[in-house]
């Protein structure tokens, strides 16, 4: 179901960041919920500036690595993939947000197994992983619907708001890929 980078998904479009996208970002993004679950670099309060750079940032690539989850033509969230380095540089991390009106309605639930595809079959990546916030249970679940193992749990490995947190590592090899594919 995929026009070049773009795919067609029964409650969402993935679809590559465009000129256009600032307003219904910054407004979305701007949400202590979202933030209190992803690192400290995503920008609280989100502004349209912030949301002017991410954009111009993401909007030209030819293989994106970040796509626009939109919603009744709007974006309103971000699912993407950052390839690691040196020794690491067949891992990938993911990363996702979605604006909170929009949560529980299965959208990252099937945006996931989308994005994952999306990286095994066009990029050298032996092995995807998240990492999850102690207690952000909805993330925890999509990962897990989607195939992939919870591995770790590293104590208190992250700190957020001045709390140290646990963080829950999940991870999919392109081996349980092909395996879960071929089932
Ligand atoms: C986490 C997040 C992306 C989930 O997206 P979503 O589209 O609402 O998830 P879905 O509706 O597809 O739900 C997927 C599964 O998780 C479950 N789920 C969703 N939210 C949940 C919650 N708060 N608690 C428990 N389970 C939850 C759903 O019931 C569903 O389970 P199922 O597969 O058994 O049916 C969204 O809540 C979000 O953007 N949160 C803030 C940012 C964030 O946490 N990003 C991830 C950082 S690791």
């Amino acid at each position: 179901m995929a026009t070049s980078t773009t795919f067609q998904l029964t409650k969402c479009r993935l679809r590559p960041w465009r000129e256009g996208d600032e307003e219904t970002l910054s407004y979305y993004a701007s949400n202590r919920l979202i933030w209190n679950n992803v690192r400290d670099f995503f920008p609280y309060p989100y502004t349209p500036r912030d949301a002017h750079s991410w954009v111009r940032s993401n909007k030209s690539y030819q293989q994106p690595t970040n796509f626009a989850v939109e919603v009744d033509g709007k974006a309103v969230g971000n699912i993407g993939f950052t390839v690691k380095d040196d020794i690491y540089r067949y891992n990938a991390e993911i990363g996702y947000w979605l604006g909170e009106p929009f949560w529980g309605r299965g959208i990252m639930g099937e945006a996931i197994p989308v994005l994952t595809q999306y990286i095994f079959e066009n990029f050298q990546v032996n092995r995807l992983f998240a990492c999850v916030l102690e207690g952000n249970r909805g993330s925890m679940r999509v990962l897990e619907s989607a195939g992939y193992r919870p591995e770790a749990v590293l104590r208190k490995a992250a700190v957020k708001n001045n709390q140290y947190l646990d963080e829950h590592i999940f991870a999919m090899l392109r081996a349980d890929f092909l395996a879960r594919r071929a089932c």
